[in-house]
């Protein structure tokens, strides 16, 4: 059994405009130590996915499927088990820091806080455990520091408070949605190394959200590619960066630079994201798709192992071959 076990999760919306479903039948297996990349551009389902897991859709919406941990599902589990997990063994941080931080409390209060509720500690062992974890993100002078409002910390240093704050119950799984989007790349690639490290200290699970596949490359065992809701490849990261088999991995490969590139202009997929209210009847992808065939924008590829390749999932009526050379004459 793996730490969490997502079966064929969907998250429908009613909507004025009748039922909208925003994740379509998802699954995967995360185990201890290891981290899941879910990609795709803005509106793929990427957050909802993650939060039905947490029991946090708008009232509006609601899961179906199975999103075990530890056995459990999250999805059934009464609310208040679910509050017990919730922070303590599952913890999330944001793009934005400021939607998990109060503006108004110091982040001693806040921190402290956590540990008082989950643990137990009194206010003095749970200062002396935040200082340690606000040290362990490499906040200088943290003990002096942790008097500090919200705003008084740059937007890197709120994103690793953050994060020092997701990690002080030791959770099992941090799910990390687009933690490093609002910053440069520079810090951004500080965050990575530091949830890197961080992993490999205390053998967290991640499950790491983002529309930039260059972020997942250094950090992803596997990574899922969703594109309207579904998914479109899901594999392991080498495979995705080194032979990806779906038009649509291909396009966000193009966007991502490289070391090597040299001069190679980037190239960002032509045409906007879908509307989630209005997608084709076949590949939501087929509109943007530059392999595109008469039968793609009519029947709904199913997402299949490739033969010969079982580990690699595709979602595509052309076949992997003809997409990796198209992606070779690409020189993604
Ligand atoms: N409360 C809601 N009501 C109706 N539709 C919603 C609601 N929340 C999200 N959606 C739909 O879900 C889609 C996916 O959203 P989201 O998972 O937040 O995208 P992202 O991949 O950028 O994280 C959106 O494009 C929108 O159509
Ligand atoms: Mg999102």
């Amino acid at each position: 059994m793996s730490l969490i076990e997502v079966n064929n999760l969907s998250v429908q919306f009613d909507t004025p405009d009748g039922a909208v479903t925003a994740v379509n039948g998802i699954s995967f297996a995360l185990d201890k130590g290891q981290t899941l990349g879910i990609v795709g551009e803005s509106g793929s389902g990427k957050s909802q996915a993650v939060l039905a897991m947490m029991g946090l859709l708008a009232i509006n919406g609601r899961a179906t499927g199975a999103a075990r941990f530890d056995g459990r599902d999250l999805l059934t589990m009464p609310a208040q088990d679910l509050n017990k997990i919730r922070g303590n063994r599952v913890a999330m941080i944001f793009q934005d820091p400021m939607t998990s931080l109060n503006p108004y409390l110091t982040v001693e209060r806040q921190m402290t806080e956590v540990l008082e509720f989950h643990k137990g500690l009194t206010r003095q062992q749970a200062r002396l455990r935040c200082v340690q974890a606000l040290d362990a993100v490499k906040i200088p002078e943290a003990a002096k520091r942790i008097g500090m409002y919200p705003h008084e910390f740059s937007g890197g240093m709120r994103q690793r408070v953050m994060i020092a704050m997701a990690l002080l119950c030791e959770p099992d799984v941090l799910i990390a949605d687009e933690p490093t989007t609002a910053l440069d790349v520079t810090v951004q690639a500080q965050i990575i190394a530091l949830l890197r490290d961080l992993q490999r200290d205390y053998g967290t699970a991640i499950i790491m959200i983002t529309h930039d596949l260059g972020v997942v490359a250094g950090l992803c065992d596997e990574v899922m590619v969703l594109y309207g809701g579904r998914v479109m490849e899901q594999a392991s990261a080498e495979a995705i960066f080194y032979r990806a088999s779906h038009p649509y991995t291909v396009g966000l490969l193009g966007a991502v630079p490289r070391l090597e590139d040299g001069d190679r202009a980037l190239v960002a997929i032509p045409g906007a994201p879908p509307n989630m209210a209005r997608l084709p009847a076949g590949c939501p992808f087929s509109e943007r798709c530059t392999l595109v065939e008469a039968h793609c924008s009519s029947t709904r590829p199913e997402l299949l192992p490739i033969p010969g390749r079982p580990a690699v999932f595709r979602a595509c009526h052309r076949t992997a071959e003809t997409v990796e050379s198209y992606a070779r004459g690409l020189c993604v």
